[in-house]
């Protein structure tokens, strides 16, 4: 089973307007609202191509009651720690004529050291009531959450062994690799910001020089790079882009590389362990595995709302992938 955190969990909502003019009002035609966030996203994937998965993180308020009530309407197992303020909500809105999309992040709910800890401490115990093979950590950390917080959870989840898996960016990545999660998946964008470097490669040696093990770097329409712990490079892309919505399409990949994990635990091994980068990476196929990653995020692309994707479209688009060993 995979466990997904998401600390700054939200509630997506959507505007459908006609254009939207500054300095002027407007009639909002349409209105829909969803449980959003990262680690949540990464969940509704999952959920939808059948794959075992309990989302986790912070709620509050009723904004927070709103999300677990959205959660439950989709069947989508949860275990949220609570906190005292509000979460958050994102605002989008969607121009109909040219589909332009301008979107507002509210910065979240200011989670206290108590709560914090709370989080901390009831961990175990989600890992053994949740059967949590893998956890996912992505996403912005709620303002109060120290900076090391992703590094603090990887370090639990070794102890008790649970792989980890973290989408980040900046310093929340810098600090997460210290403590060695087992892959890491930042973007383009993402990866400069942590390393300072533009180039896949570079900085993704720069990360594993700080103590990553396997890191992939998603490049957007072009597709992704892999450098395995044990050395090597892989590349994996479709032949040709999509047109679509690529917003969540980096979600859709790290659910497919913790589906991948939570597959074949035993034969991974050494994911309890920071492994030695010139060491064996047990049986673990990085080919299967960036060919789903790349396949599952194309079908992203296809659909309109982040956290979906058509089966069908996984099936298909994973016949497209091109792999490139160096
Ligand atoms: N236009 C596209 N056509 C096909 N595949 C795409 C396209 N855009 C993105 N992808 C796929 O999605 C993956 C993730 O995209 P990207 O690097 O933009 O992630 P991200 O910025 O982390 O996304 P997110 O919004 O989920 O955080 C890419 O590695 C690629 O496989
Ligand atoms: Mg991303």
């Amino acid at each position: 089973v995979i466990l997904t955190l998401t600390l700054n969990a939200a509630l997506d909502i959507t505007y459908d307007v006609d254009a939207l003019v500054p300095r002027s009002t407007h009639r909002v035609r349409h209105t829909r609202q969803r449980a959003g966030g990262k680690g949540v996203n990464v969940a509704s994937v999952l959920s939808r191509l059948g794959v075992p998965v309990t989302a986790s993180g912070f709620l509050g308020g009723r904004t927070g009651v709103d999300i677990s009530a959205d959660l439950d309407a989709r069947a989508l197992p949860q275990a949220f720690f609570r906190c005292a303020g509000e979460s958050r909500r994102t605002v989008n809105v969607v121009s109909a004529g040219d589909g332009d999309a301008t979107i507002f992040n509210e910065p979240g709910p200011v989670i206290t050291n108590g709560e914090w800890s709370a989080l901390v401490d009831g961990i175990p115990e989600l890992f053994v009531r949740s059967r949590a093979a893998v956890l996912v950590l992505s996403g912005s950390l709620p303002p109060g959450v120290p900076e090391d917080a992703f590094a603090r959870l990887v370090a639990l989840a070794r102890d008790h062994g649970v792989t980890s898996v973290v989408d980040a960016g900046g310093a929340a990545l810098r600090q997460a690799v210290g403590a060695h999660p087992d892959v890491v998946k930042p973007n383009l964008a993402e990866l400069e910001a942590s390393t300072g470097q533009v180039d896949a490669v570079i900085g993704a040696q720069e990360l594993q020089r700080w103590g990553a093990l396997d890191v992939v770097v998603s490049c957007g329409p072009d597709g992704a790079v892999v450098l395995p712990r044990d050395g090597g490079e892989l590349r994996a892309r479709l032949r040709k882009p999509l047109a679509g919505n690529p917003t969540g399409a980096g979600d859709a990949m790290v659910a497919a590389l913790a589906a991948g994990l939570d597959r074949e635990p035993a034969a991974r091994g050494e994911g309890v362990s920071p492994a030695p980068r010139d060491g064996r990476s047990g049986a673990w196929d990085w080919s299967t595995a960036i060919r789903n990653a790349v396949a599952w995020s194309a079908a992203a692309v296809l659909q309109p709302l982040a956290g979906d994707v058509d089966p069908d479209d996984v099936t298909r688009l994973a016949a497209e992938v091109e792999l490139e060993q160096r």
